[in-house]
């Protein structure tokens, strides 16, 4: 992805956030200069990948296969097995209409996925195989706390307001429908580098083609700038 185009996510992101009345936490607007006057009190954010997370999954194609994220917390799976320290990890995100999340499931996070409000949020389902593919057999799920049965890759539908509990080994893509949406994550500890398991090889975090300065440091992007 170029840096001009990922600059114009953030601003329009930010602006659909600020109109839902959903505010980011200061980090998230230093600049690439103040990160790099930051040192180690700073370390959590760095650790534990909060902030901006711009990925076209390695597709070329936002637009199609993308998904804007901003994680506001998370923990460790270092500490989570002692259970100390945070055990829970918030993300919001957003979704375009027909925007996909590649088909993925988490070896160990549970994850509620909310509408957090916009347009309508579609989610498909499929249980994994034991050899990682995707069943036929039908997906048992709680929609707010209410037990359901769908059809494997039945399109299950959230309006603003509601969420679903995707569990370890439950594959899962979404997309916005008819507008924009916002999307709310409340999970158990959050880690890329190691808890996802895509149903085809993607690139979690995108290539970035630098043609102007990062308006805001993406999460891929602390290595460059942060000292500690
Ligand atoms: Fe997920």
């Amino acid at each position: 992805m170029k840096r001009s185009q990922i600059n114009q996510i953030i601003k329009t992101a930010d602006q659909f956030m600020r109109k839902h009345q959903f505010y980011l936490p200061p980090f998230a607007y230093w600049s690439a200069n103040e990160w790099k006057q930051k040192g180690p009190e700073c370390a959590e954010i760095v650790s534990n990948g909060l902030g901006w997370d711009i990925t076209d999954f390695g597709s070329g194609n936002f637009e199609a296969t993308g998904l804007f994220l901003f994680t506001l917390r998370n923990g460790s799976l270092s500490t989570s097995p002692s259970l100390t320290g945070k055990q829970y990890a918030e993300k919001i995100m957003i979704s375009e209409p027909g925007q996909r999340t590649p088909m993925h499931f988490h070896w160990h996070k549970t994850e509620d996925i909310i509408n957090r409000g916009g347009g309508k949020l579609v989610i498909e389902l499929y249980n994994a195989t034991p050899d990682g593919l995707l069943d036929q057999t039908k997906v048992h799920v709680s929609i707010d706390g209410v037990e359901k049965l769908f059809d494997a890759g039945e399109q299950i539908v959230l309006h603003p307001g509601e969420s679903i509990t995707l569990t370890p080994f439950l594959y899962h893509s979404f997309w916005g429908s008819e507008e924009r949406v916002l999307i709310g994550e409340v999970s158990m500890v959050n880690d890329d580098e190691t808890d996802n398991r895509f149903l085809d090889p993607v690139g979690r975090f995108p290539v970035i083609a630098e043609d102007e300065a990062p308006l805001f440091l993406l999460v891929s992007d602390y290595a460059n700038y942060y000292r500690g």
